[in-house]
């Protein structure tokens, strides 16, 4: 790999282009310019294109008539790098460590998207141009759920017109393991803050006779769930759609263990989940209800006698197919009403949602990928579902009517999310080979 492809790299993990901030927006902006200056450098067309929240990159090359239009899909914008503390060297200050390049981003996506386009480079370099139509889609909110890119779809619909899309977002299986992932889970999102008196009060004078909400608020979460893991929201699994026989037996055959996998990267003493399933299956088949926060009363050190105001929670849901993500919201909140404590008041918010994708991984441009992979790894295809969600995904299919190619290049250790984030030099240099091999391959 050439010495200034990591600097390139580096170069792009320094922007802290966290999407959710408000405060980082100039540096969103800084990071969608530098990566459209990249893509005019390497040959393609490119532009920035405003939406109300943070920039699209769009950029193309010459299309021809004749031949496939491949839209290749990715995000620059990254999740916050809290907590601080917790990393061994700075999220924005790359640094590369016995082969892996630690920062907030390396993998998810701005390693994935960057191998991309050194494969697209290479490619020009060597053939004045790429075997395919391409469009290069980089969005900057991907992280908050894309909530401006399907306005930009459906604006652009006619020049994004396409045949297939192409998106390195996902998992690898193992190292070095080719991975072709045929679906996503979806996400929901609510916010609830239990009130009952206007003020923090004194606990001696007040506690016993007003409720407490932290105490309320507890009782509610604690209701999302029975002891085995099962979801306890009447309906919540109405609409799921059961496993298919085959890809049980499938995901069995897979060249991992993921429990062992998942207790030595988490160190939680043991894994936990919906009884009757295996950790595969409970993460890339079965939905969740997650509580991802959770604030109330005295946080500092020592003690404060205080009956806290008011009590707040940030919950989440994985879906799943056939699961509607408004239905499951209305259901829940209906649920939390309902278990609902004397004394307290809860206020709930719906957040950005996205939906389940699920697609056939042996379509025809399915086989091409596998071909793709296999050529560009040496090494068979895990076939995969994630329990992770691009929200965009559905809108390729629903805007532009065409499926998306999930070809993750993220390790189960990349910690994305998480403190000291990272992705090997491996997997970039596996990138732009899977990049050129796959647009050959897809080129017929
Ligand atoms: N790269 C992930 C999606 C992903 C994670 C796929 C794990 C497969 C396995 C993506 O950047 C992401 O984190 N998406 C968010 C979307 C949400 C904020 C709407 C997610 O899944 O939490
Ligand atoms: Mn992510």
């Amino acid at each position: 790999m050439r010495d200034n492809y990591l600097e390139e790299y580096f170069t792009l993990l320094r922007f802290p282009s966290v999407s959710t901030d408000q405060k980082y927006a100039d540096k969103v902006r800084d990071c969608a310019n530098w990566i459209s200056q990249k893509l005019e450098k390497i040959g393609l067309e490119s532009k920035v294109v405003p939406t109300p929240g943070h920039p699209v990159v769009w950029a193309r090359n010459k299309h021809r008539n004749g031949r496939p239009t491949v839209l290749i899909y990715g995000h620059y914008d990254v999740q916050p790098p809290d907590p601080l503390e917790l990393w061994e060297s700075p999220p924005f200050e790359p640094v590369l460590k016995d082969g892996y390049v630690f920062a907030r981003g390396a993998t998810d996506n701005k390693g994935q998207i960057f191998s991309h386009i050194l494969g697209l480079q290479e490619t020009i370099e060597k053939s004045g141009d790429l075997p395919v139509n391409v469009d290069l889609v980089i969005e900057g909110e991907e992280e908050v759920g894309s909530q401006n890119l399907g306005k930009f779809l459906t604006d652009n619909r006619q020049a994004l017109k396409c045949d297939v899309v192409l998106v390195s977002d996902t998992g690898m299986v193992a190292p070095k393991t080719p991975t072709l992932s045929y679906g996503l889970r979806g996400v929901a999102s609510l916010e609830v803050k239990v009130t009952a008196a206007k003020m923090d009060l004194h606990s001696g004078v007040f506690g016993g006779a007003v409720a407490n909400p932290a105490a309320a608020l507890a009782r509610m979460l604690a209701s999302l769930h029975d002891s085995n893991g099962h979801i306890t929201v009447p309906g919540f699994y109405d609409d799921v759609e059961p496993l298919q026989d085959w890809e049980r037996k499938a995901w069995k055959n897979l060249p991992l263990d993921p429990d062992k996998e998942m207790l030595d990267e988490t160190k939680a003493p043991a894994l936990f989940g919906e009884a009757g399933f295996t950790t595969l299956e409970r993460i890339w088949a079965r939905p969740t209800a997650e509580i991802n926060g959770m604030g109330s009363g005295y946080q500092g050190p020592g003690t404060k006698t205080v009956l806290p105001s008011h009590a707040m929670a940030k919950l989440t849901f994985r879906l799943v197919p056939n699961q509607d993500g408004d239905k499951i919201v209305d259901l829940v909140k209906k649920h939390l009403q309902k278990n609902l404590p004397p004394g307290v008041i809860a206020e709930m918010v719906t957040g950005h949602s996205g939906p389940w994708y699920l697609t056939d991984p042996n379509s025809k441009f399915g086989k091409a990928a596998q071909r793709a992979l296999k050529k560009a790894f040496n090494k068979d295809v895990a076939l995969i579902r994630e329990g992770g969600s691009i929200p965009i995904v559905s809108d390729f299919r629903n805007i532009l009517g065409v499926e998306t190619l999930l070809l993750g290049l993220a390790l189960a250790n990349c910690r994305a999310h998480s403190p000291n984030e990272n992705f090997p030099l491996e997997n970039l240099e596996a990138g732009i080979q899977m990049n050129k091999a796959v647009l050959q391959e897809l080129a017929g």
